[in-house]
């Protein structure tokens, strides 16, 4: 067996997985999120690790898997999130999560400061949610703290050092900060300089597959696990989570429909440039990338439209008559941006709208047209890549836009494009696990790891008729940024 350890924004999740890539059995653990002030974000890592630990040890306890039989264990994270670290290895502050917005004015002062050498060295914008924006906010408010860190780490890293005693941080999280030359996989000195920073501060990089140590005598007494156990250095949320969907190679395209939504690609290509219009990092397989676009509120605009318009009503009750409806919702367009977007606009203050009401609409056309803007906003991040050159013929789509039918064929029709549902998915977990397994040999690439591991349940074809109608709607759908930004 190995296990994956998924630190989310709201629990941890542990899964553990056999040699056939069966869940075997899986625990969650939550943790709570510190909101001070508007905006702000935070949490303690130190529930992060307590979290992790009672995780580990009721998966133990819950599979009766005798310790000795599980190999690995390897981590995806949640991205982005500063921890600050002194000489002891002790935190300086709560940590500031991806999710945090305080940061806009270091965000200018990093794009003024670097100007076109934040796009050629980091290969992505500065957002808010970056790490390098936060540690500027701690420059600024806090010098004192920054100046007692002996390092910073993102929150995987810093669980895996309490987990195993030592400092490490991948190439796939390290690419979220904004401090690595995505390319050439090293620190860049020349944004470190340009703000003052120590290069000290920087983790030793290694790869997601890397094993990076084993448990700490203390941590397998607390866990019921060996602490010869090993342990493999892992990867963010979204490179874990296409590892975990199999997109290992080119070509490889997945939508995941959650909260958020976020289009993801395989690429091997180092230097092509979206201008930033989409984030590229560095993928968990060796020497490898990939871009991706993020529709802020996807699933959440559809929880919001029900909690707001049908509260009464489960989500199925809801979605029930939604299939009835043509594409388009009777002339019911909506757009998503209901919290700001990301891509293609990059604007924390834009808003949503819905435009062709009509007296004779009724909740499931709202409903559907939901549906249709979030998928649109989806579709102009496919744009972005096939406009770059990149075949968009099959999407792997995953997360909670594919508990619908109806939902699975409009993507297909929307992106013109097969739409592929897998039998199981675990997410990011899966990811982490298979990096374990990848890592302690069970497999000669990932890609082996992938096939034995991840397979296909569904395939959507898009319909002809559907998709020309919605070719003509999504070009109405881009109309509406512009006259409403
Ligand atoms: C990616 C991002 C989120 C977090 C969520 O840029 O901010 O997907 O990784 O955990």
């Amino acid at each position: 067996y190995v296990i994956g350890v998924d630190l989310g924004t709201s629990a941890v999740k542990t899964v553990l997985v056999d040699r056939s890539g069966r869940v075997a059995y899986e625990v969650s653990e939550a943790y709570p999120l510190i909101q001070p002030k508007a905006g702000y974000s935070e949490q303690k890592p130190e529930d992060w690790v307590d979290a992790t630990i009672v995780s580990l040890k009721k998966l133990l306890e819950i599979s009766a898997v005798q310790p000795s039989e599980i190999e690995g264990v390897s981590f995806s994270g949640q991205m982005h999130g500063l921890v600050l670290v002194n000489q002891e290895g002790k935190v300086l502050r709560n940590a500031i999560l991806w999710n945090d917005t305080r940061t806009t004015p270091q965000c200018r002062r990093i794009e003024e400061t670097l100007g076109g050498q934040l796009l050629s060295i980091a290969r992505n914008r500065a957002l808010e949610g970056f790490t390098l924006p936060k540690i500027l906010w701690v420059q600024e408010h806090e010098p004192e703290l920054l100046d007692q860190a002996s390092l910073f780490l993102l929150p995987k890293d810093y669980v895996r050092y309490r987990l195993t005693g030592d400092y490490a941080m991948d190439y796939s999280d390290a690419a979220g900060t904004l401090l690595l030359d995505v390319a050439g996989k090293t620190w860049s000195e020349d944004i470190l300089n340009a703000f003052q920073l120590k290069s000290s501060l920087c983790p030793k990089l290694v790869e997601s597959f890397d094993e990076v140590g084993t448990l700490l005598p203390e941590i397998a007494d607390q866990t019921g696990l060996l602490a010869s156990t090993k342990v493999f250095a892992g990867g963010a949320d979204n490179a874990c989570g296409a590892i975990g969907a199999g997109i290992l190679s080119e070509g490889q395209t997945m939508c995941s429909i959650g909260t958020s939504g976020v289009v993801l690609s395989y690429e091997e290509r180092k230097n092509l440039d979206f201008e930033g219009k989409v984030h590229f990092f560095n993928h968990g397989e060796k020497d490898a990338f990939y871009i991706m676009g993020v529709t802020l509120a996807a699933g959440y605009s559809l929880t919001w439209f029900k909690d707001t318009f049908a509260p009464q009503q489960s989500f199925d009750h809801l979605l029930a008559g939604v299939d009835q409806i043509p594409p388009g919702s009777g002339g019911l367009l909506f757009t998503p941006y209901i919290v700001g977007e990301r891509t293609p606009h990059p604007d924390a203050n834009i808003r949503g709208s819905f435009i062709g009401m009509d007296a004779g609409h009724k909740l499931p056309h709202f409903a559907r047209a939901v549906m249709e803007g979030i998928t649109f906003s989806l579709r102009e991040s496919i744009d972005i890549l096939r406009d770059a050159g990149k075949k968009v013929d099959e999407v792997i789509s995953i997360g909670g836009g594919t508990k619908n039918e109806t939902w699975l064929q409009m993507q297909a029709d929307i992106f013109n494009a097969a739409i592929v549902k897998l039998e199981s998915e675990q997410g990011p977990a899966m990811g982490a696990a298979m990096l374990a397994a990848y890592g302690c040999g069970w497999f000669a690439s990932l890609q082996d790891c992938s096939a034995a591991f991840i397979r296909p349940a569904k395939r959507y074809e898009p319909n002809a008729e559907a998709a020309a109608a919605y070719e003509k709607l999504f070009s109405l759908y881009q109309q509406v940024y512009p006259q409403t930004s």
